[in-house]
């Protein structure tokens, strides 16, 4: 079958099969087949941060697993588990609906609950690790359900265990966070202290950092359902304090922001953007005209047109700055 309608790219590659699972029996019978290792097995979310640069010759199992559900409280959190199929936007508006704390900064971000530690999703000065407890997977292999702690887990930025050495070995099923009972408002993200300004906000509330954070996304991230894309291809790349203070005598408006090490990560839609990119289209493949950070399929663009742009991009980058980008979305 097509997978068009099961990636935000809107990439028209096909599936040799496809299921979909809302229980754990259902997963089980589903990775029974062929399981001498002839048959390649895909795990599914909401597909918005994948590239499919061919047709799949095996099977994708779309995560459908549901459920929301308090699992306990203590006098200063709520720990609440969800389903990995539960769409994750919806899961962090239920939570601000009942004064769960936590998720406010991660509003909007497209896809399911169960991809969320995948790559530790981050955004505007909050990463899922901060408000991760602990997650259930199944393994491929051995067949077993296994918890995984924080510490487990292995989060970076836009890393994990499961997007590192496990990929594709467990099926992620549900995942339990750690919600604040008294809300910690992190508004250190520069754009969300003027979002806020802007709209007048006297009293901070979660609600309030939510709205203001879904604001600044609507008006640059192209919406999916429009334009295709996986949100930011790239990640921003990480250099030395040294090369940083270099690459500033040569490019002033360079914009880098220190991290615990010192060391300082590039915005890497500015470099795309110098290697003038910005709101460039190849047939149906492109660079977002608003976020250069973001490819996009206007269309009919392939897999493949997508890559070659990426790999285009990236050389211009490493010969203009000498800065090597790293793929952020999963190419499969
Ligand atoms: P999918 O694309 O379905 O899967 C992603 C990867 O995880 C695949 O390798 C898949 O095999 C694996 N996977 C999925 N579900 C499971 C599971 N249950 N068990 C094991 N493996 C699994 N990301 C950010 O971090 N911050 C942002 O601000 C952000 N903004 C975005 C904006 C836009 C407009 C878009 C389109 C994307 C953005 N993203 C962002 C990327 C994306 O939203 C996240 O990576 C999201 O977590 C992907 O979820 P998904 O369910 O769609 O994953
Ligand atoms: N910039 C440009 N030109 C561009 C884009 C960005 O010059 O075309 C510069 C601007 O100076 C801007 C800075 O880059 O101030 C940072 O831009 P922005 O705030 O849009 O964030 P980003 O670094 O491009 C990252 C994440 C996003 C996340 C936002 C907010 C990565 C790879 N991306 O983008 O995550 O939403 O910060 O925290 O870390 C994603 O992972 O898919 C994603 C969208």
């Amino acid at each position: 079958i097509s997978l068009r309608q099961y990636n935000t790219m809107g990439i028209d590659a096909r599936a040799r099969q496809f299921s979909t699972f809302g229980t754990l029996d259902t997963l089980q019978e589903l990775t029974a087949l062929s399981d001498d290792g002839s048959l390649a097995k895909l795990v599914l979310g909401g597909g918005s941060n994948i590239l499919l640069t061919r047709n799949f010759d095996g099977l994708v199992m779309k995560n459908e697993l549901m459920g929301i559900e308090l699992v306990s409280e203590t006098d200063t959190h709520y720990y609440v588990k969800a389903g990995a199929g539960e769409n994750w936007n919806q899961f962090v508006q239920y939570s601000i609906g009942r004064n769960w704390a936590g998720l406010e900064n991660l509003s909007l971000i497209p896809g399911n609950v169960g991809a969320s530690p995948m790559q530790n999703i981050g955004a505007y000065g909050v990463e899922i690790r901060d408000v991760f407890e602990e997650l259930e997977a199944f393994h491929l292999k051995d067949k077993k359900v296994v918890t995984f702690t924080n510490n487990d887990c292995e989060f970076g930025y836009r890393e994990s265990v499961f997007k590192g050495r496990y990929r594709d070995q467990f099926v992620i099923l549900n995942v339990t966070y750690r919600l604040n009972k008294t809300p910690k408002f992190n508004t250190s993200y520069g754009a969300i202290e003027q979002e806020l300004e802007r709209m007048g906000v006297k009293e901070l509330s979660i609600r309030a950092i939510a709205d203001a954070v879904i604001h600044i996304r609507s008006s640059k991230l192209p919406d999916p359902a429009k334009i295709g894309n996986a949100g930011s291809f790239f990640k921003n790349p990480s250099v030395p304090a040294t090369q940083y203070e270099q690459l500033k005598q040569n490019f002033p408006g360079i914009v880098g922001y220190a991290n615990p090490d010192g060391s300082v990560k590039l915005a890497a839609g500015w470099l795309i953007e110098q290697c003038g990119w910005k709101g460039f289209r190849r047939g149906d493949a492109g660079c977002h005209e608003k976020q250069a950070l973001v490819l996009v399929n206007y269309g009919n663009a392939s897999g493949a047109e997508i890559y070659e742009l990426s790999t285009e991009i990236m050389d211009s980058v490493q010969e203009r700055f000498g800065v090597v980008l790293e793929r952020e979305v999963n190419i499969v």
